[in-house]
């Protein structure tokens, strides 16, 4: 027999354990060396926790779809040309838009690892032990339940999506911000459900317990946070004139932005025509509403180069009659409509 062989039968169950552990290594190095732009710190993460880089792309994904829903109406709608990465197509140019992207990634990876905790579906953590059986003296309620461990979640956020920004520059600080205020919008919407006990819901004791907000809640708080993002500038302080920090860009303001303000260096592009230097996709072939004075009207959302219109027949049932005894009959109905999309 060759030397493996034998291992297996002398060593056991022990032996065993390694050589599956290592087929299961194997395995995330083919993963993690497949995954598209990854930075080198993140690759390693990848490799020593398999279970998490999974639960990582479902939630850069739930990100990636949330802004697709907030964007739906806009010349932008969340698509960008260039590199594919596992947080979706990424912005070159410091706008708004890139802010926007940043922060929901960071949140839906915060949020996803925190979910796949509580639901015991990650190894290394679960839910949060700190407040398991403590008692809320002020308010006279005991910690019960499973509550969310939404500090891991945002610790993982934190170690693994940060590591991407590798080049020491103002984009970074702009980044790491975004990243920031994405996770602490998060935070700050954990909410405490509580239930009562005792004779027919008398309350004599009551046991609370933190979940996470709905994902779709945290999209339209950054949405309003995207309409309100403040312009800055990089502060160069260190002897080395490397970006230090961030403030706002505004004549003799020496204002640093506030922790949950999402924040952006460069004006944004339109958005109409394609442009692999901004990575804008342009709005051809975009479906535009032709009376509607918004973003989804076709004139805005076409920058006035007109619009196609595609006319088609809708076909239903209709005038359903039910007959004694037994069946239904109906007619048919259909409608001409159209549809605009942009040239
Ligand atoms: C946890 O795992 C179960 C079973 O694989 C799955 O159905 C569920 O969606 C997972 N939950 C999270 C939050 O990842
Ligand atoms: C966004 O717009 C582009 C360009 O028109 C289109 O190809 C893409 O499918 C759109 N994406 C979504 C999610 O609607
Ligand atoms: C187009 O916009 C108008 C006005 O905002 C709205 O009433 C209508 O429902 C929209 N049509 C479609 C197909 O979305």
């Amino acid at each position: 027999p060759t030397g493996c062989e034998r291992e297996w039968v002398d060593g056991g169950a022990e032996a065993a354990l390694r050589a599956l552990s290592s087929v299961v290594a194997l395995g995330a190095n083919i993963i993690c060396n497949k995954i598209p732009g990854l930075a080198p710190r993140q690759r390693a993460i990848c490799q020593s926790r398999p279970d998490a880089i999974i639960v990582i792309g479902e939630g850069a994904q739930m990100g990636i779809n949330e802004c697709q829903y907030q964007f739906r109406f806009g010349r932008w709608n969340c698509s960008a040309l260039g590199e594919k990465t596992v947080f979706g197509q990424e912005l070159r140019v410091g706008s708004r838009e890139a802010a926007f992207t940043y922060a929901i990634t960071a949140a839906g990876v915060a949020h996803a690892v925190t979910a796949a905790c509580s639901q015991g579906n990650l190894s290394n953590c679960g839910c949060d032990r700190e407040k398991q059986g403590y008692y809320n003296q002020a308010e006279g309620w005991k910690w019960g339940g499973c509550s969310a461990d939404v500090r891991y979640g945002i610790d993982f956020s934190r170690r693994f999506v940060d590591a991407r920004e590798i080049k020491k520059n103002a984009r970074r600080l702009m980044n790491l911000h975004n990243n920031e205020a994405g996770r602490k919008v998060l935070e700050d919407r954990m909410k405490l459900e509580c239930k009562c006990h005792g004779v027919s819901g008398s309350c004599t004791t009551k046991t609370c317990w933190t979940t996470l907000p709905k994902f779709r809640e945290v999209g339209h708080l950054l949405k309003e946070k995207y309409n309100a993002a403040v312009q800055v500038e990089v502060v160069r302080a260190s002897r080395l004139r490397q970006p230090t920090f961030l403030r706002i860009k505004q004549l003799r303001s020496y204002q640093k932005p506030m922790e949950t303000d999402l924040v952006y260096i460069e004006k944004s592009p339109n958005y109409c025509e394609e442009d692999a230097a901004t990575g804008s996709v342009g709005t051809q072939g975009r479906l535009c509403n032709r009376t509607s004075p918004g973003a989804d009207g076709c004139d805005t959302m076409c920058c006035g180069r007109g619009y196609n219109t595609h006319q088609y027949t809708k076909v239903w049932q209709c005038n359903c009659k039910f007959h004694w005894c037994c069946f239904v009959k109906c007619s048919t109905c259909s409608e001409r409509s159209e549809v605009f999309t942009c040239k």
